[in-house]
């Protein structure tokens, strides 16, 4: 089975509370949404690879710890990743950026791909797939088997919201992919929704409806 790591620190729960709002306005929505990442990338990114360097403080020479956050990719989902995509980099600006596109057919709600670009040599990085949604978890899949062909060193996925469907779905596809979410829904409507949900959060973060 993979792993789930729900994060439910109170602030993240605070804000996300009121993202759900229904007359929550597109810029605090997006700002919001930025905010949440941002705290999230905290605990995504706590197995990071460090190597020391040297350093001189005003007092003495020593050693600490850094990150290469070029060996990172933050793979947004188009175009609902967009969101979190922003977050996460205010905390790794170094960072690399893929961007996969896929649209949910509206009858058969299966992914389909229109776009596919990514930095180099994926195999000497790690990956962090990023969407909002985890709903029936076709695109999430459909993504993460893309990636896999460019074989990275590592995979996880991070959305605000999944539900359970969103996870089997995953953890059935992927068991080698943990999922960091910020909640866990009831279920899925008949439109491939999660309920209670926020609604479309392509619509919310760009104002498109
Ligand atoms: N995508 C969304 O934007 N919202 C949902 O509830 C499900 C999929």
């Amino acid at each position: 089975m993979g792993e789930v790591h729900l994060i439910d620190h109170p602030l993240v729960a605070h804000k996300l509370t009121l993202m759900r709002r229904k007359d929550a306005s597109t810029s605090s929505f997006r700002r919001l949404l930025g905010e949440i990442s941002l705290l999230m990338a905290y605990e995504v990114l706590r197995d990071m690879p460090t190597h020391e360097i040297d350093v001189q403080t005003p007092l003495e020479h020593t050693t600490g710890p850094v990150i290469d956050g070029k060996k990172l990719v933050f793979v947004s989902i188009l175009r609902a990743g967009t969101g979190i995509l922003d977050g996460m980099l205010e905390v790794v600006p170094g960072a690399r950026v893929g961007h996969i596109g896929l649209y949910r057919d509206p009858k058969t709600l299966v992914a389909v791909e229109y776009y596919f670009k990514m930095p180099t040599d994926l195999h000497e990085r790690d990956v962090v797939v990023v969407d909002p949604m985890l709903a029936t978890g076709h695109s999430a899949v459909a993504a993460v088997d893309r990636l896999k062909e460019c074989r990275p060193r590592s995979i996880k996925f991070v959305c605000l919201l999944t539900c359970p469907e969103g996870i089997a779905a995953m953890q059935s596809a992927h068991p080698d992919v943990p999922i960091f979410t910020a909640a866990i829904d009831r279920c899925l409507d008949e439109h491939g929704y999660i309920l209670p949900g926020l609604g479309d959060a392509g619509d919310r973060i760009f104002g498109t409806k």
